[in-house]
């Protein structure tokens, strides 16, 4: 599609402007701290294996307004820190004491779990996982696999309940999330299945927000989800082939396939899987909302800077570019 090709050179890799008096930049995300909220800018960077790879076009507009989607469709289960989204790919919200943690929902083994398993480590997490088990099986109810939230090139670490609330987190407030999480998954679960998608697995954040358990971060998009297509699941399981993805497996694939598998250093992405990843997110996001996504075409960081100023967010003539 050419008008996928024409954005490549549009994409957010990065966006520098004086804002707030403090901020952070993820993997993916530029975070502008203010008082007592935040600006949240996703870029198109794409990530995988803990490594920002290059940019995807239209990738950090369609990730916010999945997010935008779930937070609100779910906030009758679980308090989140959204306020309002000043441009397709900002959101504004409020800023939260992060709990060290992070919360792995999965309904099937596969991934990184089926990666482990299969060398025979399966009780990383406080319990067992079930003997016998083969590549993107169902477990008969999701089970959670915590982790730590590791810094820049190292990779989040597997940890078990009783460490997290022997020093990381009071139990109460843990089990509090860990609640959240199941009931958000569950109703993912729901809503995916609905439109023939399989939510396989996901991740969520949590934080304090006015002594309050907040949920965080983004949910159920597919930087932090994966997705498969329900129709063919068991027919691909039965035979051992690969799923069907609509998420960021494809980007780890591709590299797995040119012999990276997140230690050294990764390899350049290519045009065609740009705009072939670019032609996914936007899949997901029309299966998913149920109408074309309606991309944003030309400079993004332009576009971003008019409308936190409309917003009243931005002064004037602070463009760094
Ligand atoms: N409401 C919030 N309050 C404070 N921090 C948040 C909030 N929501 C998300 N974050 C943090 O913002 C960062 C988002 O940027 P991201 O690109 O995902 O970074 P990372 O590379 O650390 O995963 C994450 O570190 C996440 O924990
Ligand atoms: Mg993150």
């Amino acid at each position: 599609m050419s008008y996928i090709n024409d954005q490549l050179i549009h994409t957010l890799k990065s966006f520098n402007v004086n804002l707030g008096d403090e901020n952070y930049s993820g993997k993916v995300r530029e975070n502008f701290y203010l008082d007592d909220k935040i600006i949240m800018v996703t870029t198109d960077r794409v990530s995988a294996f803990d490594h920002i790879l290059g940019t995807i076009p239209f990738k950090g507009e369609i990730l916010t307004q999945i997010a935008k989607f779930w937070f609100e469709k779910t906030k009758h289960i679980a308090p989140n820190h959204y306020i309002d989204d000043p441009d397709p790919q900002v959101l504004l919200t409020k800023r939260a004491k992060t709990l060290p943690i992070e919360i792995i929902v999965r309904g099937y083994i596969t991934g990184s779990l089926w990666r482990d398993y299969e060398k025979g480590i399966d009780d990383q997490y406080g319990f067992k996982i079930p003997a016998g088990m083969t590549k993107n099986q169902k477990f008969d109810s999701p089970i959670l696999t915590p982790t730590t939230k590791a810094d820049y090139g190292e990779h989040d670490e597997p940890i078990s309940k009783e460490e997290i609330v022997a020093g990381l987190v009071d139990k109460d407030i843990y089990e509090k999330a860990e609640k959240y999480a199941i009931e958000l998954f569950s109703e993912g679960q729901k809503w995916a299945q609905e439109r023939g998608l399989i939510l396989v697995d996901t991740k969520y954040e949590f934080g304090m927000i006015d002594g309050e358990l907040n949920v965080i971060d983004e949910i159920h998009t597919p930087d932090s989800s994966r997705y498969w297509m329900a129709e063919e699941y068991q027919e691909r399981y039965e035979n051992g082939e690969n799923q069907l993805m609509l998420d960021k497996e494809n980007i780890r694939q591709w590299l797995i396939e040119k012999g990276f598998s997140g230690e050294g250093t990764p390899p350049e992405l290519s045009e065609d899987i740009r705009v072939l990843l670019s032609e996914k997110y936007m899949e997901l996001y029309k299966v998913l909302i149920g109408d074309d996504y309606n991309p944003s075409l030309g400079d993004v960081n332009t576009r971003i800077i008019n409308n936190l100023t409309d917003e009243g967010l931005l002064k004037e003539n602070v463009n760094e570019g």
